[in-house]
């Protein structure tokens, strides 16, 4: 297997806090590869360590076949790192901040200047060329500092929370770039702690409290999840809730608007008939089986459940 990044028992701490507590990856050229966590949950610190930026504490990293963090230097010119804050100059303008990046990777001459126009055409920036960065809207930024991210043509692109302050359309818009990118050869390793983007990642791993708990293919996560998915509905839900969630069977019941929505563990044999006998006589008809979601898939596997 051709392997982009491989990392093997990586851990980090500040001080006393294990910020990245054991983690394996093995992660495929041509992937677009998810890291899906809450805050604090490591996501940026694997990324930094990945990218050679930062020294694990235990731990052996690969990545496209160079050891770090001795062959850092190396590496440097062949990745790409958005990373979460943005972190171009404000005070330029679109097409001054580019051509900056484009000097430090050594783009020169005609080449730069058609590479230029060639990101600020990709990425919609032509209106925006004379625009001060700072002075940019959230997508716009953002695509922004993806053209400045890719504009060395790197293999590997690590893009970290690429879309927080963005709107579920540019989201979007920003998701199909990433995936003309895949298309073109490009690996991609992403995080985010939206359900929704990572469900678009062809693997993923869900990180929490430093430690990877599940990785697989969004389909595969979703298949072997340990649990079946049932949605009650009908009054009292509340009351309902509490009762089930008393259960050692039931991994989580949350609400969404007018259903409840529970996790039964799949050592119950007939999730139906066994949850019915455990639910007021008025919701017992009210009750069906559904398929799960990634959002079950993460709350199966982490903490939040039962909260
Ligand atoms: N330089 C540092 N010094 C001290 N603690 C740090 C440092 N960097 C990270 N941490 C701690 O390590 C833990 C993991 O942080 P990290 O930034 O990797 O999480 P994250 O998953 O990227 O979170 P978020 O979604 O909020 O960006 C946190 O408890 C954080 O406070
Ligand atoms: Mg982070």
């Amino acid at each position: 297997m051709d392997y982009v990044i491989e990392a093997h028992h990586i851990s980090r701490s500040f001080g006393d806090v294990r910020a990245v507590d054991n983690i394996d990856l093995q992660i495929s050229r041509g992937e677009i590869y998810g890291f899906l966590g809450p805050n604090g949950s490591g996501k940026s610190t694997t990324i930094r360590m990945l990218t050679g930026l930062l020294t694990p504490s235990e731990g052996s990293i690969s990545v496209l076949g160079l050891n770090l963090p001795k062959q850092a230097e190396a590496l440097r010119t062949r990745i790409g790192y958005m990373t979460q804050k943005f972190s171009l100059f404000e005070d330029l303008t679109v097409l001054e901040n580019l051509k900056f990046i484009a000097q430090i990777y050594g783009i020169s001459g005609k080449n730069k200047k058609q590479r230029l126009e060639t990101q600020i055409d990709t990425y919609g920036l032509a209106q925006n060329r004379k625009q001060m960065a700072g002075t940019l809207s959230g997508g716009q930024k953002q695509r922004l500092a993806l053209a400045a991210a890719t504009v060395h043509q790197p293999e590997l692109l690590f893009l970290d929370e690429p879309t927080s302050a963005v709107d579920p359309e540019n989201r979007r818009e920003f998701w199909e770039k990433l995936f003309d990118l895949s298309d073109q050869g490009t690996s991609i390793l992403v995080s985010t702690h939206y359900m929704d983007e990572a469900e678009r990642c062809h693997q993923l791993a869900i990180l929490e409290e430093g430690q990877k708990r599940v990785d697989g293919s969004p389909e595969e996560l979703m298949s072997n999840m340990g649990a079946n998915v049932l949605e009650v509905a009908g009054p009292g839900l509340r009351q309902v809730k509490q009762t089930l969630v008393s259960l050692p069977e039931v991994l989580s019941a949350a609400q969404l608007g007018t259903r409840l929505r529970v996790l039964v563990s799949d050592r119950v044999d007939n999730p139906i008939e066994w949850i019915t006998q455990r639910l007021p006589e008025e919701n017992q008809g009210n009750l069906q089986r559904v398929r799960p979601s990634l959002e079950d898939v993460f709350v199966s596997c982490t903490g939040v459940n039962k909260r």
